[in-house]
């Protein structure tokens, strides 16, 4: 079953098309990713499905129900939930208050702040101050808090950035362990490692339209994609 379909997006800043008639989808239990050079649109996708932006035109429907314009609080409420390519922390608050302070009216109780701390592998930091954390803990940190409101969607932006191999090989068991627990995975990365082992289906972005569409083996030799994105 479909449970994101984003039919023509198109988002226009002024006479700038950062998005140009992208169609995509994203099937229950799958993880996809998005890829593609530095501007391309990707993350302007993710303001547009979480209602940051609204589409200039097209439709983004979720679970069947229209949810193109509706604000970010409606849209975690459908179920879709994401993190930050700039990590959005309260840094002078602990692990555990940053858990149970999602941007959801709907507070998560302590038990349920460790409980998910205990999920990204970071509940022994509870009490750490957030801004304190080595860099690869603040990262699951936010994943926590964007499972709090309990998505069957999220939305990930970058979440490798400025990781090492330690952290990166430790956040693809914790993106795998999430789509276990029957939650749906749309990634925006740009580390290939990460992106080719463990999505089903990929998706390349290039000056806001879709390139190429397709599992990891067949983006790999795609002849645009190469030129494009994964040649340099
Ligand atoms: N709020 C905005 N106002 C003007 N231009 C924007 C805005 N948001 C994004 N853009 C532009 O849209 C294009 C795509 O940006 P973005 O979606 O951030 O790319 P990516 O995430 O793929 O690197 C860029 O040219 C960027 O400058
Ligand atoms: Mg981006």
């Amino acid at each position: 079953m479909s449970l994101l379909e984003v039919k023509n997006l198109t988002r226009s800043f002024g006479g700038l098309t950062a998005l140009s008639n992208v169609d995509f989808h994203v099937e229950e239990g799958e993880i996809v990713s998005l890829i593609g050079p530095n501007g391309a649109g990707k993350t302007t996708f993710f303001n547009c499905v979480t209602g940051i932006y609204s589409p200039t035109s097209g439709s983004i429907t979720f679970r069947d129900e229209v949810i193109a314009g509706l604000r970010p609080g409606r849209v975690a409420e459908k179920g879709i939930s994401r993190t930050f390519q700039n990590i959005r922390l309260f840094a002078s608050m602990t692990a555990l208050e940053n858990v149970m302070t999602s941007r959801e009216e709907e507070k998560a109780t302590e038990e349920k702040g460790h409980h998910l701390l205990r999920f990204v592998g970071i509940s022994p930091r509870a009490n750490s101050t957030a801004g304190n954390l080595p860099y690869g803990d603040q990262r699951r940190l936010e994943i926590a808090r964007a499972l709090a409101t309990e998505p069957k969607l999220l939305l990930l932006d970058e979440p490798a950035a400025g990781m090492n191999q330690h952290e990166t090989d430790g956040l693809k068991s914790l993106i795998s362990k999430i789509r276990n627990n029957a939650i749906s995975i749309l990634l925006i990365e740009h580390h290939m490692k990460v992106v080719m082992s463990i999505s089903n289906r990929v998706v390349v972005l290039d000056h806001g339209e879709k390139l190429a569409e397709g599992t990891p083996k067949e983006i790999q030799k795609n002849p645009d994609v190469i030129k494009a994105y994964l040649g340099g």
